[in-house]
């Protein structure tokens, strides 16, 4: 029997051989990844939370959001795409120089070394799946049973606790080549963490584009162009993905409040008219200014006999759906740059920007910049 597999193993091809001997196993470049990848998974984490916070905010926070910079959301948001994408090729590398570890043997060398592998377990396959799982995000493909956000948010929370007991974990090894010139000289080494770095640069300028305006040119892999789609702005979700219903000539807005009303859209237009330039900047990593024109919202609002520090709640032409209904906080309703936009750089809005009318306010994901507003309604 022995015989029969020896004389089979022989046949076979042999597996090719990992370069388990590369003299950059080592700590140091291990060290110097690692730093790199900490840090775009920090900055990764925190624009992360910011977006969650915007979008979910729990209640001792909500009132106190502010709505200003304009561009705060767009920043921090591209942030946390860009730091994402570096992320891929930083992890790549630092799997690639610490794999061998993972096979040395004996696998376990008493219970608090199983711990620490299972740890590790736990933060590679949480870095990689958060990895994998926002990419796809961006360009709107979901392989997956699971929700994304959900998933995306708990994740997130998974990876950085495992990095912070990783890092507990070598903090010996980290202390002892944290700086230059600590362990061996590795022939090597600095083509290696060159090629890492440059690998990193290499797929933040080639998709930075779809947010950093002087980047734009060299966007080549972004998953979106800023300035492509209806009147030269993306759009992520049309109005026939939205299911909306059709906004006829018998469309109103209602506004529901102490003094309720309604407005047909020639009565909206004959309103005092504002126009402010402020992005859609939405959670997939792109942003796009415009310049919106409509009517103050905090105008409608007074003409209801709304409250000055009543939230909002806008309700879309939209048939189910997470973002049909918005709430918006008096920070972002009060400020005098939230609009109900009639028009967009000039043009009544395309359908799939939102026509008969939008909300457009400074410092919001694009997700809460609710499109086919049918209702407004004041909460007290
Ligand atoms: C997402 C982030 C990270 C992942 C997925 C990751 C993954 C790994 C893995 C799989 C190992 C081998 C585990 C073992 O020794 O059994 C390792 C080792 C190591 N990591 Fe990380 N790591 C990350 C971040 C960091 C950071 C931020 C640092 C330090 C600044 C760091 C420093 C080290 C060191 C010093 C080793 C030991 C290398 C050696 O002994 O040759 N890692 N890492």
């Amino acid at each position: 029997m022995s015989g029969t597999f020896s004389r089979l193993r022989r046949r076979l091809p042999s597996p090719p051989r990992l370069p388990l001997d590369s003299a950059l196993h080592e700590p140091r470049t291990a060290v110097v990844l690692g730093r790199w990848l900490g840090a775009a998974f920090l900055v990764c984490f925190a624009t992360g939370l910011i977006s969650h916070g915007l979008q979910n905010p729990p209640g001792w926070l909500r009132d106190h959001l502010p709505s200003r910079p304009v561009d705060a959301y767009r920043v921090t948001q591209g942030l946390h795409v860009i730091s994402g994408i570096a992320a891929i090729p930083l992890l790549g590398a630092k799997l690639w120089t610490v794999y061998p570890r993972l096979f040395a043997r004996p696998a376990v060398r008493g219970v608090l070394h199983a711990l620490e592998r299972l740890g590790i377990a736990v933060l590679v396959g949480s870095a990689l799946l958060e990895l994998v799982s926002g990419l796809l995000d961006t360009v709107q493909w979901y392989p997956w049973p699971f929700p994304f956000r959900q998933t995306h948010f708990w994740l997130a929370w998974i990876a950085v606790g495992g990095l912070l007991l990783h890092v507990a974990a070598k903090a010996p090894l980290i202390a002892g080549h944290w700086r230059r010139g600590t362990g061996p000289a590795v022939t090597g080494r600095r083509a290696f963490l060159g090629g890492a770095a440059l690998s990193a640069a290499a797929v933040t300028l080639l998709t930075a584009g779809q947010t950093v305006p002087w980047l734009r040119r060299a966007d080549l892999f972004g998953a979106r162009r800023p300035d492509l789609g209806p009147q030269g702005l993306p759009v992520n979700r049309t109005a026939a993905q939205a299911g909306t219903a059709a906004a006829g000539p018998g469309w109103r807005l209602s506004v529901a409040g102490p003094r309720p009303y309604a407005l047909s859209l020639p009565e909206l237009g004959a309103l005092p008219q504002h126009t402010a330039v402020l992005p859609i900047a939405c959670v997939e990593g792109w942003s796009a200014s415009a310049r919106w024109t409509g009517v103050r919202l905090r105008d409608l609002l007074d003409r209801a006999g709304a409250p000055p520090g009543a939230r909002v709640r806008v309700v879309s032409l939209e048939r189910g759906g997470p973002y049909a209904v918005m709430e918006m906080p008096a920070t972002y309703a009060r400020d005098p740059l939230t609009l109900l936009a009639l028009r967009v750089n000039g043009e009544a809005l395309d359908p799939d920007h939102g026509y008969p009318a939008r909300i457009i306010a400074p410092g919001r994901p694009g997700v809460l910049q609710t499109k086919w507003v049918q209702r407004i309604e004041v909460l007290t």
